[in-house]
């Protein structure tokens, strides 16, 4: 069988790495793609498993017009972080959580995944291979977008007959650049996700049918989206890209993660940051009506790391909430990056040194 997708790659301009520092201006840098010299490819056929994958030039990938991920979306998508220290030494934020979060997801799409192993080696080999590009100590981050997809061609429907796993990072910024907090409009025609659908999964098939609600809520000034459950439009779900919290008094509460809600890695760590400070925190469906009453209200994610709701709007009506200084918001999101960024213990044992 022919493979599908080509490791012969055009290169890029980036791709003659000669160990430099990269021309960035690491200040200015928001959430997008600065190409960086290496990604990490690894294929399978269906029925066998993963086994030995390489480091090639950054660039574009060939596929077959017939491809899985083309014709039936059979792909996901995952994204984690690299930090560097103050001592220069680069550490990852509980990758093997992401490779545990895409073997859940290949099992629900039919797709042979790499082992939790070889999903931690390849995102190491593809974040040292880019080292030059991770920034600066306190400057930003190395995002790493792992992908998993059917690459090989199917007419009709099933499951593709070969994968590709691979690997790609990008230096970034913040993702809402410029807003310390964010202001979310409720969507009520849409649904990001339905019971036995999946929206518990990272999918790329779940991204694109949001960007009708994402854009039509960025062109009124909002800056994200809150879905409603699908079933009575009561209770909340999530953002399009990230987690909701809503906070009352010590109370945190966040909806469970049953199937339509992306279980966030950032999420479940949050959760565990806040139950060690002393915060009561309720995973249960958390009814609009009572997050328009909450003290507080934040959102995580990989890209968002912990951000404060300064507002939601719902039917024409802006509920606006505490922001900034002394939030249980703010409280989290220092622990947190505190750990990230190495200022902190890692009581928990969640970073993971890559060089
Ligand atoms: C739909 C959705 N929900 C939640 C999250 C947050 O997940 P995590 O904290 O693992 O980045 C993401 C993020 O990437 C997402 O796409």
């Amino acid at each position: 069988m022919a493979p599908s997708l080509n490791s012969t790659l055009e290169a890029n301009g980036n791709s003659s790495n000669d160990g430099k520092s990269p021309d960035v201006n690491w200040e200015e840098m928001g959430f997008s793609l600065t190409p960086t010299d290496y990604m990490y490819v690894m294929k399978c056929s269906i029925g066998d498993n993963f086994s030995q994958g390489s480091l090639i030039p950054f660039g574009n990938i060939e596929l077959s017009p017939c491809s899985g991920i083309l014709n039936y979306g059979q792909g996901l998508f995952e994204g984690l972080k690299a930090y560097r220290k103050e001592d220069g030494r680069i550490l990852l934020f509980r990758p093997e959580q992401n490779a545990l979060r895409m073997k859940a997801g290949a099992e629900r799409l039919c797709m042979p995944s790499p082992s939790i192993e070889q999903f931690v080696d390849a995102v190491k080999q593809a974040v040292l291979a880019n080292e030059r590009w991770v920034p600066p100590f306190g400057k930003g981050s190395m995002y790493v977008r792992p992908l998993l997809m059917g690459s090989g061609a199917s007419l009709g429907l099933g499951p593709a007959p070969e994968y590709t796993f691979l690997v790609y990072v990008s230096p970034v910024g913040s993702y809402h650049k410029g807003q310390r907090s964010l202001n979310l409009v409720v969507e009520e025609k849409q649904h990001r996700a339905s019971p036995g659908g999946t929206g518990g999964i990272k999918t790329v098939a779940n991204y694109s049918p949001v960007l009708d609600a994402l854009t039509r809520a960025k062109a009124q000034g909002f800056s994200e989206v809150l879905f409603l459950d699908a079933t009575t439009g009561k209770y909340i779900d999530e953002g399009s890209a990230c987690n909701i919290f809503s906070v009352k008094g010590n109370s945190i509460s966040t909806p469970p993660t049953h199937g339509t809600i992306l279980p966030g890695i950032t999420r479940k760590s949050i959760i565990e940051i806040a139950r060690k400070l002393g915060y009561q925190v309720e995973e249960r469906p958390v009814a609009l009506d009572e997050l328009l009453d909450a003290d507080e209200v934040f959102c995580t994610g990989t890209a968002v790391v912990v951000t404060s709701i300064g507002s939601v709007t719902h039917q024409g009506r802006r509920v606006e909430y505490k922001t900034q200084a002394d939030t249980v918001c703010q409280k989290l999101r220092e622990t947190l990056t505190g750990i990230q960024m190495g200022g902190l213990e890692d009581t928990m044992g969640w970073m993971v040194e890559v060089n």
